[in-house]
């Protein structure tokens, strides 16, 4: 890459299930010149978040489709290099909805200043769409109680970490669940999970009737389908599913499994299961960040990131959440800061 060259990549062909490589074209051009209000941002770390992939369909879902010809929209930060908005003066980190290319232009609608002290990257992470949607639908939608039990399914991923640390924080039992013996190892031994269920080398319902007989309080749900059903059959009276996501269906609608047989039992023990967006949350975004950063600073929450390397990589980076390749926060580095300080 060039400094006066912006490569984007841009949707060609849309995906039928994994995103592929060839379903984006890199192009290339001259890097673009903010207008009146707007500012120029040099992108430098990409989020990777499995709510792309519904980016990607004809309908869209809670957002209108990206259409064949626009640059992949991401949550992303970048350094503002140029600006015509007195709120960003240039050199500082902004984080916010950009897209994957090395320089976007921004209006300034939605961006947030990444706050001193804090490493921008994080903002994309446990200060950013994963470790808020962690905080609100854990405290919000699920309750937990000390004492109770909660569990966690994509219990390694950057949502799921979060969401079982602040489970323990709460005083409650947490167990995850999660893909394969190093993800469950690093939850019991360096997240604080009381324990891991590895959901490819065992079968979640019986661990589950070993690690919590007495039942379920509050089920941060993550991926849905077969899991999601065992949990379902084992929830105590008055339980909470928090529908955060479903990624065993790949997010994929033509694809989508029936729904969990043992649904009845929300009744039967006056139980519920409750959906929620993140943007649900946007007028506490603030109080969300600001206790995470209490949380992660006093040591009570840690955090891993995958980071992977090069723009061009953006479409392969994406499929990694749908191959579980990931451990904690996926991100790509695109660039390093152009401007010092
Ligand atoms: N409601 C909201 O506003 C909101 C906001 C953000 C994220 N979310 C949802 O939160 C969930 C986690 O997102 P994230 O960004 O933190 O990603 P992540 O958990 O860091 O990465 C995705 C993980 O999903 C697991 N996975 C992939 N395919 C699976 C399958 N077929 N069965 C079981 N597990 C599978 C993989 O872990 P394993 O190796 O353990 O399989 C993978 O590492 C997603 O469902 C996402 O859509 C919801």
């Amino acid at each position: 890459m060039t400094e006066n060259l912006n490569r984007s990549l841009v949707l060609v062909s849309r995906p039928e299930g994994l995103v592929g490589d060839d379903n984006f074209e890199v192009r290339s051009g001259p890097v673009p010149t903010p207008g009146p209000g707007e500012v120029l941002i040099r992108v430098t770390w990409l989020s990777f978040d499995p709510t792309q992939r519904g980016w990607l369909l004809p309908g869209g879902t809670y957002k209108a489709p990206l259409e064949l010809g626009e640059v992949m929209q991401a949550y992303a930060v970048g350094q503002v290099v140029e600006s015509n908005n007195s709120k960003f003066k240039p050199g500082v980190h902004v984080q916010g909805m950009l897209s994957w290319q090395d320089w976007h232009v921004s209006d300034g609608t939605d961006l947030t200043i990444v706050p001193e002290g804090v490493e921008p990257k994080a903002m994309l992470g446990v200060y950013g769409t994963t470790g808020l949607t962690a905080y609100f639908g854990l405290t919000d939608v699920g309750q937990p109680v000390a004492g109770e039990t909660v569990v966690v399914s994509g219990a390694a991923g950057a949502t799921g970490s979060v969401a079982g640390q602040i489970a323990k924080i709460l005083g409650c039992q947490t167990i995850g669940v999660a893909g394969g013996s190093e993800k469950c190892s690093w939850l019991v031994e360096r997240a604080g999970f009381d324990a891991a269920i590895d959901y490819k080398s065992q079968r979640v319902g019986s661990r589950l009737d070993e690690l919590a007989p007495g039942g379920v309080d509050v089920f941060f749900d993550n991926v849905g389908g077969e899991t999601l059903n065992s949990v379902l059959k084992r929830i105590r009276r008055h339980a909470r599913i928090v529908l955060c996501g479903s990624i065993s269906t790949g997010y994929v609608p033509g694809h989508l499994p029936p729904g969990p047989s043992n649904y009845f039992n929300l009744c039967l023990r006056s139980s519920r299961m409750q959906g929620f967006l993140l943007g649900d949350y946007r007028e506490r975004f603030e109080e969300g960040r600001r206790t995470m950063r209490d949380w992660v600073e006093a040591g009570r929450i840690v955090y891993e990131e995958d980071i992977q390397e090069g723009l061009e990589n953006a479409p392969k980076t994406l499929r990694r959440l749908f191959e579980g390749a990931n451990l904690g926060k996926q991100l790509l580095k695109v660039a390093d800061p152009p401007l010092a300080g």
